[in-house]
């Protein structure tokens, strides 16, 4: 009986319950167990998100960790583990569907204005305000991996004009795709969105910071599904505040849940999500996990294994 330690923060005994009743549809005989707990001793694999690490090192039968998540930046963190296990995470296209509702929300909030029609209701102002050719509207997407590409492809069916960049060359039909650091900043400059939607590393954190926010076009859009510490929020702030950012979307921060005391709370041009943009679905992602403890079981290198060398 594979015996699996489970761990996903903020959990409780039902979603370690509802996982183990999904991956038995595919592996029967798989049991869970709270990572926390002695039984987790005996597991072979474990299941984690934003899991204590060091109980993860404490378990010296472990062969594979799974990330719950598409990021594995939280099994990475602060290199407690021993990163010459196998590290796994989920890649499903539920989730980068899901991400794309989210993006495609977000976008058009930006470009058909909500925001300022909501304001005007409340003082029931019957007005139309300036429209935007939205075949104008470039939007640039950082990170064109497993989320990135379907939200660009979306976008683009949606008839905006869509950049992309990553650290290797892409291809995708109907967007212009880029990588390098010049590039970077030549998209910084030059389009009038902007999506984080990349991993958490050592090249990636702090890369919206003053500096990026200074070369965005005045009235720019940024929003971001990636990871919180992608962003300077302060330098965010301050760049809301002068409207050079006339709107920030979020869904991710350097500390999560966001603090009450932040002042990304007060700033009336940011608007907060909480971390809900792309979840994890258990119904979706089940038999994909399952397979990964399989292959885990039997000595083999399971699909979406990360490479430890790029971090992601
Ligand atoms: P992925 O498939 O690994 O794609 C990552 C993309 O980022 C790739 O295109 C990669 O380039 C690019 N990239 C990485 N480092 C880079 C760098 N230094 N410079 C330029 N490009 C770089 O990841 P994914 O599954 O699409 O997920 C992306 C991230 O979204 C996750 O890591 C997680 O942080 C976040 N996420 C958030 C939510 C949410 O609910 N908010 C949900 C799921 C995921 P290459 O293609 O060249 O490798
Ligand atoms: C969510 O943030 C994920 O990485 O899946």
């Amino acid at each position: 009986m594979p015996i699996v330690a489970f761990y996903s923060k903020d959990s409780n005994t039902d979603l370690l319950e509802e996982w183990e009743q999904r991956l038995r549809l595919y592996f029967p005989s798989i049991k869970l167990v709270d990572l926390l707990s002695y039984k987790a001793e005996n597991a072979i694999t474990a299941l984690l998100w934003k899991a204590p690490l060091f109980r993860v090192k404490e378990l010296k039968n472990l062969k594979a960790l799974i990330s719950l998540g598409q990021g594995v930046d939280h099994i990475l963190k602060d290199n407690i583990i021993n990163t010459k296990i196998p590290i796994v995470r989920i890649v499903d296209p539920y989730m980068a569907k899901s991400m794309s509702h989210w993006v495609i929300i977000s976008v058009l909030n930006f470009t058909r204005d909500t925001f300022g029609y909501y304001d005007q209701q409340k003082s029931k102002t019957y007005k139309a305000r300036k429209e935007v050719n939205f075949t104008n509207v470039k939007i640039a997407i950082y990170g064109m991996g497993a989320i990135g590409r379907v939200v660009a492809r979306d976008l683009k069916q949606l008839g905006f004009k869509i950049y992309g960049w990553s650290r290797t060359p892409k291809n995708i039909s109907g967007v212009i795709c880029y990588r390098d650091r010049d590039k970077f900043e030549f998209l910084l400059n030059t389009c009038d969105i902007h999506i984080c939607l990349l991993p958490l590393t050592s090249e990636t954190a702090n890369i919206f910071d003053k500096s990026s926010f200074k070369m965005m076009k005045f009235g720019s859009c940024f929003i971001n599904a990636g990871r919180g510490e992608q962003v300077v929020e302060e330098d965010l702030i301050e760049y809301c505040k002068s409207g050079q950012i006339s709107h920030a979307i979020l869904d991710v921060y350097c500390k999560e849940p966001l603090p009450k005391n932040s002042r990304l709370w007060e700033q009336e041009n940011i608007k907060i999500w909480p971390h809900v943009a792309a979840e994890t679905n258990p119904e979706t992602a089940a038999k994909q996990i399952a397979k990964a403890i399989k292959c885990i079981e039997n000595g083999k290198t399971p699909p979406n294994t990360i490479d430890i060398k790029v971090g992601y």
